[in-house]
Order: C-alpha cells, then sequence, then structure tokens
C-alpha cells in the first residue's frame, strides 16, 4: 500500500493571512499542501494563480500539490512548476489533449496527475496510466468547498484502484472529505486524502486535532489501525 496522505487545502484557510495558515496547517501535521487554482471559466469561481504561490511556497519545507481547475492549461503549467508545485493535476475534462498535459508536466520535472470530475468515467484514464503519478477522484463537483461528499465516487476510486494495479501511482479524493468518511476512501484505495473545512474548523488550535481524526479514521480503513 502506498503510504497515507493528508492534504489540507488551503481555500478553507482565512486568505488575509495565508501564509501564517500555511506554516500552522502544516505544523500541525498536514503532509502536502492542497492548492486549489481556479479561473471562473472550467469552474464558476476564482481563487489564486502561481504568483500567489510563489509567495507562500517559503511557509513550509513540505510538498505542494496544485491542482488546476483551469481551462486551458498547457500555457500555465510551467508557471505553476516555477511557483514551486511538486505535482500539478490537470483535469481531464479542461481540453482534448491531456496526454499532451501530462508530458509537459513530466518535462518539467513535476509529478503530474490527471483529475475526473464525478460524473466522469474511470475509463477516462485508462490509457493515461503510463503517463501519471496521481490520479484525483473528486468527490464533489469542483469550484467550492464545504459541499457534500458524493457517496457513488467511492465505487469509481474501487475501480481506479484495480485499474493501477502495482504501478507507482497516488489515488486522491477531494471534496467533502471528513473523518466520517476517510475510512470508506481509504478503504476504497484513497491514499491521498484532501480537507478542506474538515481541517481548518474551529481555527488553528483545532487544526492538529482535526488532522489527526481524519487520519486515524483513515488508518482504520486501511486496517492499520485497529
Ligand atoms: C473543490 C476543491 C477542494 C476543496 C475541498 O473544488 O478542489 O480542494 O477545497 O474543500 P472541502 O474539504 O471543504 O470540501
Ligand atoms: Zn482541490
Amino acid at each position: 500500500m502506498r503510504p497515507l496522505q493528508i492534504l489540507p487545502s488551503m481555500l478553507a484557510s482565512d486568505f488575509s493571512k495565508l501564509g501564517q495558515e500555511v506554516s500552522d496547517i502544516m505544523g500541525a501535521g498536514g503532509d502536502i499542501v492542497h492548492l486549489d487554482v481556479m479561473d471562473g471559466h472550467f469552474v464558476p469561481n476564482i481563487t489564486f494563480g502561481p504568483d500567489v504561490i510563489k509567495a507562500i511556497r517559503k511557509c513550509t519545507d513540505k510538498p505542494f500539490d496544485t491542482h488546476l481547475m483551469i481551462a486551458p492549461t498547457d500555457s500555465f503549467l510551467e508557471a505553476f512548476a516555477k511557483a514551486g508545485s511538486d505535482y500539478i493535476t490537470v483535469h481531464a475534462e479542461a481540453g482534448p489533449h491531456v496526454h499532451r498535459s501530462l508530458q509537459a508536466i513530466r518535462a518539467l520535472g513535476k509529478k503530474a496527475g490527471v483529475a475526473v470530475n464525478p460524473g466522469t468515467p474511470e475509463d477516462l484514464v485508462e490509457y493515461l496510466l503510463d503517463d501519471v503519478d496521481l490520479i484525483l477522484a473528486m468527490t464533489v463537483n469542483p469550484g467550492f468547498g464545504g459541499q457534500s461528499f458524493i457517496r457513488p465516487v467511492l465505487e469509481k476510486v474501487r475501480r481506479i484502484r484495480a485499474m493501477v494495479g502495482d504501478r507507482p501511482i497516488d489515488i486522491e479524493v477531494d471534496g467533502g472529505v471528513t473523518a466520517d468518511n476517510a475510512g470508506d476512501c481509504a478503504k476504497a484505495g484513497a491514499n491521498f486524502l484532501v480537507a478542506g473545512s474538515a481541517a481548518f474548523k474551529g481555527g488553528p488550535n483545532a487544526y492538529a486535532a482535526n488532522i489527526e481524526t481524519i487520519r486515524k479514521a483513515a488508518l482504520l480503513g486501511r486496517g492499520e489501525l485497529v
């Protein structure tokens, strides 16, 4: 089994003190920083771009996972790589040439991820398995934090897990992940769990307990805690 990683999504943080939030949540036990980039075109919301990512890169030594909800993607990949992303994920629905985007991300020396929306079947990634390091199954429709987890996606995660076999690919879930469903996500085969609201609820004093609760639930689901 690939290592379990909890990825706090900065979308749920207090943007007025973003750098401090990165250092607080990662100091509280987050494994990888999840960064949601939205363009108001591919998704109905706008967040931040490479300059903001570059500015917060110094706030932690831990890896950056950049989730691009933008279309087109290719002309921006270099900027997100230079900003300090370690993983760059593009949506399979964002354009006709996802294979090209994945190759471009790897050519920039970064780990390449492909994301699929809740209504997109897993077949879309079948011929990309040798070109990806990460597959993201969205468990909400992308665009906003704080939405409810879409349970039927768990079956898709199981199918992706089976498809991946023993390839070195991480499987990520993102959207509505909480301690209540983290065990099911892990059991289905996800090892990268993104958490926005569930990680940041209650403010900085609650961060460590929030992350620990999600991690414990996931480890239970993996059969690594009894
Ligand atoms: C949604 C984003 C998610 C979001 C998750 O479009 O991709 O990363 O921040 O937030 P929660 O965990 O609150 O659903
Ligand atoms: Zn995301």
